[in-house]
C-alpha cells in the first residue's frame, strides 16, 4: 500500500501568514501540520509516500525531506496548476501503480490515526472507502448521501446538503479511482472533483464503504480551525522541562519547555508548549497556547493562541488572546508622546484593538 499527500493549493482564507509560508507547514503544537499526515500514515505501516506539491515551490520538499526521519521514502510530484483533487489523483497514476493507497489531504488532522480506516477499506475488499465526519456546516465540504448503511450519492459543496456530514480528507482507493479520474469532466469552478470521481465509482457499481469519525477531524483551512486544531493536539500534551524556570516562577498542568528556553518570574498554565532558546519574563502564559523558538515575551499575557518564531511581545497592556502570530513579528509598547497606536502590517493583516 502507498499513500498521496496534498500539500499544494494557496491557502487564501490563511492569509497573511500563508504570503510566506505554505499552509502545511504551520505549526500545530509547534510541529508542521503535515508532520501529523505522514506520522499518523507511517504508524499505519505505511512506508512509500508521494506529497504533491505546488510546481513553482520546493518549500515543503525543503522542509519534509526524504522521509528518513520517519523511517519512509518519499517523493514528491510536482502539480503545475491547482486543477483539482481529482486531477492530483490523476498525476500521481504513475507513482500509485497498481497499488492501493491511502489518500491524505495534507492539511487535515485528525485525531487516533487512520490504521483503523486502513484495516476496514482491507477488511471489507472496497475500491474506495470514505471518512466522514458530522459537520455544522456541511455546504463547505464534499457531502455523502447516505440510506441505510450505504452511501449512494456525493456531492461537492452542494447548496443543499442531503446529510449533516463531511466527506474528510483521507480516502482509500485500489486501481479503479484511475478509473474515474480520467473519466470525470471539470466542474463549474474549473477544477476535476474528487466528489465526482467518487460520484462516478457509485454510477458504475464500485464498492464504496465508509467510516464514521467519531472523535475529532479538522480541515486547517481557516484561522480558527487552526487554533482548535492546536487546542486538541495541545489537550493531550505531555509536559517536559528541558530549559530553566526560575524560583519566582510558576508552573501549572501540562508545560513543555524545549532546551535553551527560559522562564523568568512567569506564570505559564498549560497545556502550553514552548520551543527552544525563547525567553518569557515577568508574563503569563495560558492555556492552549504554543510559543515557537527564539520568541520573547516580556511583561506580556498571551492565551489561546499560536506564535511562531522570532517574535517580539513586549510591555503590551491587555491580554493578547484567539491570535497567531507568524514568524518575525514584534508587538510593542510605545513609549513617550505622541501617544499612538503605530503598525506596519502586510497585506490581509488583521488587528482587532480593546
Ligand atoms: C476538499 C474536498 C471536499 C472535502 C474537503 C475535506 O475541499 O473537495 O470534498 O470534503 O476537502 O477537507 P476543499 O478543502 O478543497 O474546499
Amino acid at each position: 500500500m502507498k499513500a498521496l499527500i496534498t500539500s499544494g493549493g494557496k491557502g487564501t482564507r490563511l492569509r497573511p501568514i500563508t504570503h510566506t509560508q505554505n499552509k502545511h507547514l504551520i505549526p500545530i503544537a509547534n510541529k508542521p501540520i503535515l508532520h501529523y499526515a505522514i506520522e499518523s500514515i507511517a504508524e499505519a505501516g505505511i512506508k512509500e509516500m508521494g506529497i504533491v506539491i505546488n510546481a513553482d515551490n520546493d518549500d515543503v520538499a525543503k522542509a519534509i525531506g526524504n522521509g528518513e526521519r520517519w523511517g519512509v521514502q518519499i517523493q514528491y510530484i510536482p502539480q503545475e496548476a491547482p486543477l483539482g483533487l481529482a486531477h492530483v489523483v490523476k498525476i500521481s497514476q504513475e507513482f500509485i501503480g497498481d497499488d492501493p493507497f491511502i489518500f491524505y489531504l495534507g492539511d487535515n488532522m485528525v485525531i487516533g490515526g487512520v490504521q483503523r480506516f486502513v484495516e476496514k477499506f482491507r477488511k471489507e475488499k472496497s475500491n474506495c472507502h470514505l471518512t466522514i465526519s458530522k459537520v455544522k456546516d456541511p455546504s463547505r465540504f464534499g457531502v455523502p448521501d447516505i440510506k441505510g448503511d450505504k452511501i449512494v450519492g456525493v456531492e461537492e459543496k452542494p447548496k443543499h446538503p442531503k446529510s449533516e456530514f463531511a466527506v474528510a480528507g483521507i480516502y482509500l482507493y485500489d486501481k479503479s479511482i484511475f478509473e474515474a479520474v480520467n473519466a470525470i469532466e471539470p466542474s463549474a469552478r474549473g477544477e476535476l472533483e474528487i466528489s465526482d470521481a467518487h460520484q462516478y465509482l457509485l454510477e458504475h457499481d464500485f464498492k464504496i464503504t465508509f467510516s464514521e469519525i467519531t472523535g475529532w477531524w479538522k480541515d486547517t483551512g481557516k484561522p480558527e480551525d487552526l487554533l482548535e486544531a492546536n487546542r486538541l493536539v495541545l489537550s493531550t500534551l505531555k509536559g517536559q522541562v528541558a530549559g530553566m524556570v526560575d524560583n519566582s516562577s510558576t508552573i501549572a498542568g501540562e508545560v513543555s519547555v524545549g532546551k535553551g528556553s527560559k522562564i523568568l518570574a512567569s506564570h505559564i498554565r498549560g497545556p502550553v508548549i514552548i520551543g527552544e532558546n525563547t525567553s518569557i519574563e515577568n508574563s503569563y502564559v495560558g492555556p492552549y497556547t504554543s510559543i515557537l523558538d527564539k520568541t520573547q515575551l516580556r511583561n506580556s499575557e498571551v492565551e489561546f493562541s499560536i506564535i511562531m518564531e522570532n517574535c517580539r511581545i513586549e510591555n503590551v497592556g491587555i491580554r493578547i488572546e484567539s491570535s497567531i502570530l507568524g514568524s518575525n513579528v514584534d508587538i510593542l509598547k510605545a513609549r513617550g508622546i505622541p501617544k499612538t497606536h503605530r503598525f506596519i502590517l502586510g497585506t490581509q493583516s488583521m488587528v482587532e484593538l480593546f
